[in-house]
């Protein structure tokens, strides 16, 4: 197996610094104890980013990359180069916040242009990264489990291995509520004055970013054997090139 350190890449889809950006900073400092991991993961958010909707002009699939020009292409790149990602988001209307959807959408479209000339036919290569994540809502029952299961089909959808925390804080994925609060800052004081179900989503958080991490080091090891079995099968390929010691490895 490699040496070289696994890169977890963490995306907060709240347009504020609130309390998914606390939970996912947990879950990333739980990542980093993983050995394999690299030290310093990468934290990016849609704060303040610029993040178009598709406009379904079809223009990626002859060009390779989005015609719309914003903060896309840099979380693109940033996306491409983790071998683990764990998105941490406050839930918006039972599902994921606009900026977030924006992001997920222009990915799957353009990735599939960008890498078409290796198929023959119309395919999307399985990029084969661990994806973890983390729903945070305001109230109870209100929307953590569809987020949850919005970014579950995410990852399957783009050929990437969802991973889940610990039973029983994390059925699907890491999940918190404020207890009727909207302050940004009200799970990490809920935390603090040990309120039992901020405590949970505290848990929660870090058992998900562990084991994405952890499942992250698994899938690499992995890639030794595949890395010979499936030479000829483009559809491993760009994940195969991304393991550093594999014939046409990019790193
Ligand atoms: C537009 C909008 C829609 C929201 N919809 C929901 C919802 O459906 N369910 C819920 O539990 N909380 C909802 N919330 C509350 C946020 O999910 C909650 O306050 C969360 O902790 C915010 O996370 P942040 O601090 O990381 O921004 C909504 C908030 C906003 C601004």
């Amino acid at each position: 197996m490699s040496e070289e350190a696994l890169g977890v890449l963490g995306i907060c889809g709240s347009p504020r610094a609130g309390n998914s950006l606390f939970l996912l900073g947990e879950a990333l400092a739980a990542a980093e104890t993983v050995p394999g991991i690299a030290e310093g993961s990468k934290s990016l958010s849609v704060r303040g980013k610029k993040l178009a909707p598709c406009i379904a002009c079809g223009r990626c699939y002859e060009r390779g990359d989005c015609c719309l020009e914003d903060d896309f292409q840099g979380m693109r790149d940033a996306w491409l180069e983790a071998d683990a990602i764990i998105y941490s988001v406050p839930v918006y209307h039972m599902s994921m916040p606009g900026q977030l959807k924006c992001f997920i959408d222009r990915l799957g479209n353009s990735l599939f242009g960008k890498y078409r000339h290796l198929f023959s036919e119309d395919k999307l290569p399985k990029f084969l990264k661990a994806i973890g994540s983390i729903a945070q809502g305001i109230h109870l029952h209100s929307g953590q489990e569809h987020t949850l299961t919005d970014l579950i089909n995410h990852a399957l959808l783009m050929g990437c291995i969802p991973v889940t925390g610990d039973l029983w804080q994390s059925y699907i994925g890491g999940a918190g509520w404020t207890s009727n609060d909207g302050e940004g800052t009200a799970l990490e004081r809920q935390c603090q004055e040990r309120l039992p179900d901020a405590l949970l989503a505290l848990q929660s958080a870090r058992s998900v970013g562990r084991r994405t991490a952890e499942m992250a080091v698994l899938v690499r090891a992995g890639a030794q054997g595949l890395g010979r079995a499936a030479q000829g099968d483009p559809i491993y390929r760009v994940f195969i090139d991304s393991v550093p010691g594999n014939p046409g490895s990019r790193r």
